[in-house]
């Protein structure tokens, strides 16, 4: 369905220039779900919009659903549905006009827009708003009729930008549920961006990494997680004495993993922490080392961009949105702003 070669962008500015997306290649078959995750300025927008053929890429190529972005563009835009990371729904019309007005768009008769806004409508629980006017709609609503507008012309890859970003968590994971469900449905492969982490976690069954313009991990969720950044064992002890002592046994049963103590802290990077602990506590107890806490924990996206890179994706991500969720106060926040929840 998308199959990028050596893609490049550059954006030249008052003399200087931007490299925007250096030499990105990749292959994304039929029926998939990818979640293309980077930090803010990472090339997201800039790469959607030359698989869209909406940008002529410096160099390199790309064919999405069959087609060259360059040399048929139009071949492109007629199997492709694009929502775009800002709202394409204007204000005056209803909800159903603009979709009625987006087929006769895509070259369908009147009836044969008029029905296919309503099948639209259904599928992305818009029935009951169809004589509203976009103005008036809730934030999670308005990205629906978004994703309804990018649909109206049965395209068989749809690509999204950001479709989730800026919603209260309630209408993020609705939003999900209408995106797995076109995909479980109708079977149409989705690329779409996003800088949550948790939600390319839990959604997504491939996640591409990209940073600085480049692919810099391309796998299963899980898979990158116990490859590239592992699970932690951590350990307190009484005092940093019996901690020096709990690293040297630590680098024994870690194998190849990796040691780090701090304090009355050590923390183990491992494969499969459940089958490390074990061993481990054991080894203490024989070595006489009083251990105070253990506990394991499961790696993060987070941990495998932080593994890569050495920056946290949460921190280099300039919104700082995406830590919401763990600042309680933010979160009782954004769930006061639910509008959707009113619907
Ligand atoms: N039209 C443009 N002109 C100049 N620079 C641009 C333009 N569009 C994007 N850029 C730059 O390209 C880089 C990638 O931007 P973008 O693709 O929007 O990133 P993302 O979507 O991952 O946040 C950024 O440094 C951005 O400032
Ligand atoms: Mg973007």
């Amino acid at each position: 369905m998308i199959h990028a070669r050596g893609l490049t962008r550059r954006f030249k500015i008052k003399g200087a220039h931007v490299d925007a997306v250096r030499g990105l290649d990749l292959d994304v078959e039929e029926g998939q779900l990818v979640a293309f995750l980077g930090p803010n300025g990472a090339g997201k927008s800039t790469c959607l919009r030359m698989f869209t053929s909406l940008l002529p890429p410096t160099s390199g190529t790309a064919v999405v659903a069959g087609r060259d972005v360059v040399s048929d563009p139009a071949g492109v835009r007629a199997r492709i549905g694009y929502v775009g990371q800002k709202s394409g729904a204007g204000e005056n019309f209803r909800v159903r006009d603009e979709l009625v007005t987006q087929g006769r768009c895509y070259g369908l008769t009147r009836p044969q827009a008029r029905e296919r806004a309503d099948e639209v409508l259904a599928m992305l629980d818009l029935g009951s708003l169809a004589e509203r006017k976009p103005g008036t709609l809730s934030g999670g609503q308005r990205r629906r009729l978004d994703i309804a507008l990018g649909l109206v012309h049965r395209p068989r890859l749809l690509f999204l930008d950001e479709p989730s970003t800026g919603l209260d968590p309630q209408s993020r994971a609705n939003i999900w549920e209408h995106i797995l469900r076109l995909r479980e449905e109708h079977g149409t492969t989705v690329f779409l961006t996003t800088h949550y982490l948790e939600e390319a976690d839990n959604m997504a069954a491939r996640v591409v990494i990209v940073d600085h313009g480049r692919v810099i991990a391309d796998g299963a969720a899980g898979r990158l997680k116990s490859d590239l950044a592992g699970d932690r064992v951590t350990i307190t002890t009484r005092d940093a004495a019996d901690a020096a002592r709990a690293a040297g046994i630590a680098e024994r049963v870690a194998g190849s993993g990796e040691v780090t103590a701090d304090g009355t802290t050590v923390l183990l990077r491992v494969s499969h922490a459940g089958a490390v602990l074990p061993e481990y506590l054991r080894s203490l107890d024989e070595a006489g080392v009083k251990v105070l806490t253990a506990e394991t924990s499961r790696p993060t996206l987070d941990d495998v961009f932080l593994a890569l890179t050495g920056r946290s994706l949460r921190e280099s991500d300039a919104q700082g949105d995406a830590q919401g969720g763990e600042q309680g106060g933010e979160q009782g926040g954004e769930q006061g702003a639910s509008r959707d929840a009113a619907a």
